[in-house]
């Protein structure tokens, strides 16, 4: 159980308890120690979670779970990885063909009965293989002019949003409804919500065009932004498919709204399940129905084709595409570590003139949807006085600050249990990477992540998004090229999260403005899982004019003082210097590097020279290829001070024997870690020791000789989706019931 939960209900035990019995009893002193001994009792017995199990179950998935899951595993696996075309769907394309007979089912029947209807969030990628197949082996090539249909409906379970556990009736809902259902006073009544005439059954009447800026509950938050999703938001340029095409790369796609496509029908869906169905035999339609489709099977059908053709597969740089085409993306420059002063050079001026001149030049001047239009367009205007208004909105749920893990647009629920957070941390940790590899960018871990990556090579369990940082000129790319574009990662051999991750890429529209100005465009850009809005914060450093107008005076000044004078901390606290020497020492250092043009900073107060990155260490996090900064070390220190010395932090304590940090509580006589035998412990090690024990060879032999990596040295995943464990207990029940 959460821990959250159980310490929530332990002290609803021990008030209840408080209430009963001294008030009874006040001058009964006997009665009284009871009442303290029963309570313990309670409160033991809470905590160990013997009587709250029965009292209270919940879906809060742990890593017994994923034991439970790996294995069981084989027993019904084939029926696992089933996505079934939903039998509504299946009814309107063929309403002639008629359900098969249900006196005498088959356990196949019997689960396609069972969970056809649900919403499965593979099946919409194995739909988009299977068109991509098609195509390919249609024309014997990959066709540029190739694309596929788009709708936020078909992909995510919008419809399930509006529906609220309270007797609330939300079908008839319109703004003014939601305000009190919201609890928002109606002076702060947004803007972007415009009510509906009608909506079909099971949707509210609103129409979000923006997001809600007033904290409300989580019931009203999911409610409209489903409804910004569903009516409003923008479809994704492009998808991005790690992992199917030729040599293991990554294939582009173009995406556009389907012709006849309205907010609800799916249509973009049902043509898609149109087209396979034309694909599959007609005299057992029902027995393909049963049957599903198998990710890894269109997975393999991509690959076959692959090996099996002779394409030769030009890979074009990304600076060469004016357009969006189908293609393939793989770097074959290889992955430099060393960069160079040039990539991080920025003037904001130069860069917006650059990009105007190359539109005007453009023989492309035609088609507006050339990318250096695009990104001309949707960049916050140069010359404005005013600052840019602030891009990435998080949800904002009353009573927590929490809401801000999460990007509001895909926001489902704020309470994830240890195990749930950390497997999606895991996939998205690992898509972002494979993505980043793939196209080329120079990215490395910052921050929080790379302490993570520093003390055992995986994210921290108080973690809750990743940290990178990317060269000013990788930004550029990831603006132009990659903008509005959803990634699949499925690169993994391993099926078991095959198609269920996807990730928007997002960046803000004012990353030519690199001043900290009010400090709500901090951030760049963002990698955003959009079945939880957890995200990756992406901020580029760059050398900047603003440099020159710093003071090293000032509190925010901190780590570039540190950088400028690594012993800046001890001679600020030290009795003996003079302060106005000290500064002004800084101040000429500073100068010198800013003549040098060799001091960096994102838009936060972060600070670093190219001897700090170069060359960049590659490296494995969350058992996929990343890199670190050369000074690692340096860094650290200068953000987070003692860091590299505590082995305690946030209620947990690092245990060198198992490599993983371990909440205080557990064992907590045993802070080395070679005598804790708690069960959850133990599993946790057991699944993490491959990474960490490669990231322990590694941290050990770092200056004898350098590591290098390909693909073929990554790990498989090493946590499983908490989907796909729900999934597989549904189909563990649906099979019992079927055969009993
Ligand atoms: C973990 O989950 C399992 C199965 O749901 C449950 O029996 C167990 O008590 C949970 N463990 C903890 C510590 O919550
Ligand atoms: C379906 O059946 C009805 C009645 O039997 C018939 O009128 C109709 O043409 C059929 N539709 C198709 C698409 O075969
Ligand atoms: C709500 O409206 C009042 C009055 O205009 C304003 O003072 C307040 O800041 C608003 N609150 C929020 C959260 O927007
Ligand atoms: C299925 O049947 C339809 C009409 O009955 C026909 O047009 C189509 O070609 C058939 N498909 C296959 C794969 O046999
Ligand atoms: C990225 O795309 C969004 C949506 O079209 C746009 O608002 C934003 O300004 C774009 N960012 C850049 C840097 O072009």
């Amino acid at each position: 159980m959460d821990r959250w939960r159980r310490s929530k209900l332990v002290l609803i035990f021990a008030k209840i308890l408080g209430v009963i019995f001294p008030l009874k009893n006040k001058t009964r002193l006997g009665y009284f120690f009871i009442s303290i001994a029963i309570g313990h009792l309670v409160v033991y017995l809470a905590a160990k979670d013997v009587l709250v199990s029965w009292l209270y179950h919940d879906d809060y998935l742990n890593i017994t779970d994923m034991e439970d899951f790996e294995t069981k595993l084989p027993i019904f696996q084939d029926y696992l990885y089933r996505s079934y075309v939903p039998y509504s769907i299946f009814n309107s394309l063929y309403p002639n063909e008629t359900n098969a007979d249900s006196k005498t089912l088959s356990v196949s029947q019997h689960l396609y009965e069972n969970l056809n209807q649900e919403h499965d969030p593979r099946l919409i990628v194995s739909l988009w293989l299977n068109s991509l197949y098609q195509s390919l082996t249609h024309n014997n090539k990959l066709n540029s002019q190739f694309s596929l249909p788009f709708s936020w409906a078909s992909i995510l379970d919008l419809k399930s949003n509006f529906r609220v556990q309270y007797s609330t009736d939300l079908s008839n809902l319109d703004c003014i409804q939601f305000l009190g259902f919201a609890q928002i006073p109606l002076v702060n009544y947004t803007r972007h919500c415009q009510s509906l005439k009608s909506s079909p059954s099971g949707y509210p009447k609103v129409k979000f065009t923006g997001p809600l800026n007033y904290y409300t509950s989580i019931e009203a938050y999911k409610l409209a932004s489903a409804s910004y999703l569903l009516h409003s938001a923008p479809i994704p340029d492009r998808l991005c498919l790690l992992g199917v095409g030729p040599n293991g790369n990554a294939v582009n796609i173009p995406t556009y709204r389907a012709r006849h496509d309205n907010s609800y029908n799916k249509y973009d869906l049902k043509s898609m399940i149109y087209d396979y169905l034309l694909t599959v035999p007609n005299e057992s339609s029902h027995e393909f129905l049963y049957k599903g489709m198998n990710i890894q099977d269109q997975v393999q059908f991509l690959k076959e084709f692959w090996s099996s053709t002779d394409i030769e597969s030009s890979y074009i740089p990304d600076r060469l595409i004016d357009g969006d085409v189908t293609r393939i993306i793989g770097s074959t420059m290889g992955h430099s570590t060393t960069l160079q002063k040039s990539d991080f050079q920025f003037d904001a001026e130069d860069f917006v003139n650059e990009l105007k001149n190359k539109v005007s030049k453009s023989i492309e001047i035609l088609t507006p949807n050339s990318l250096d239009h695009r990104l001309l367009r949707s960049i916050y205007p140069f010359d404005s006085n005013s600052e840019p208004p602030k891009y990435f909105h998080e949800a904002s749920i009353l009573g927590t600050s929490r809401g801000a893990h999460f990007d509001w647009r895909f926001f489902q629920k704020i309470d994830y249990s240890h195990y749930e957070t950390q497997a999606i941390l895991h996939r998205i940790s690992r898509a972002w990477l494979r993505f980043a590899y793939n196209v080329g960018l120079n990215t490395w871990l910052a921050h929080g992540s790379l302490l993570g990556w520093y003390w055992n090579g995986l994210n921290m369990p108080w973690d809750q998004d990743l940290d990178v940082q990317i060269t000013m000129e990788s930004l550029i790319t990831l603006a132009r090229n990659y903008n509005q574009t959803l990634v699949v990662d499925l690169t993994s051999n391993n099926r078991e999260n095959l198609g269920i991750g996807k990730y928007l890429i997002d960046v803000g529209s004012s990353i030519h403005l690199r001043e900290k100005g009010n400090g709500e465009n901090i951030i760049d850009a963002r990698f955003i899982d959009i079945e939880t809005g957890f995200y990756v914060d992406i901020t580029a450093i760059a050398f900047t004019r603003s440099v020159e107008k710093l003071s090293v005076k000032h509190k925010s000044s901190n780590e570039l003082n540190q950088l400028l004078d690594p012993e800046f901390t001890n001679k600020e606290n030290s009795n003996t210097i003079v302060k106005e020497d000290l500064y002004s020492d800084l101040y000429k250092l500073l100068t010198l590097m800013y003549k040098d043009e060799n001091i960096f900073n994102c838009k936060n107060d972060h600070f670093y020279n190219l001897q700090d990155l170069n060359p960049l260490i590659p490296t494995l996090y969350e058992g996929v290829i990343a890199y670190v900064p050369n000074r690692y070390k340096e860094i650290l220190k200068r953000e987070y001070r003692k860091s590299l010395l505590n082995y305690e932090y946030g209620g947990y304590t690092f245990r060198p024997m198992l490599d993983i940090w371990v909440p205080n509580k557990i064992c907590s006589k045993d802070r080395i870690g070679d005598r804790c035998f708690d069960k959850e412990v133990l599993l946790e090690t057991k699944y993490t020791r491959a990474i960490t024990s490669t990231h322990r060879k590694e941290m050990d032999t770092r200056y004898r000789s350098p590591i290098t990596y390909t693909q073929q040295d990554e790990h498989e995943p090493l946590r499983v989706d908490p989907w796909i464990i729900k999934r597989s207990e549904k189909v563990e029940k649906f099979i019992k019931s079927s055969i009993y």
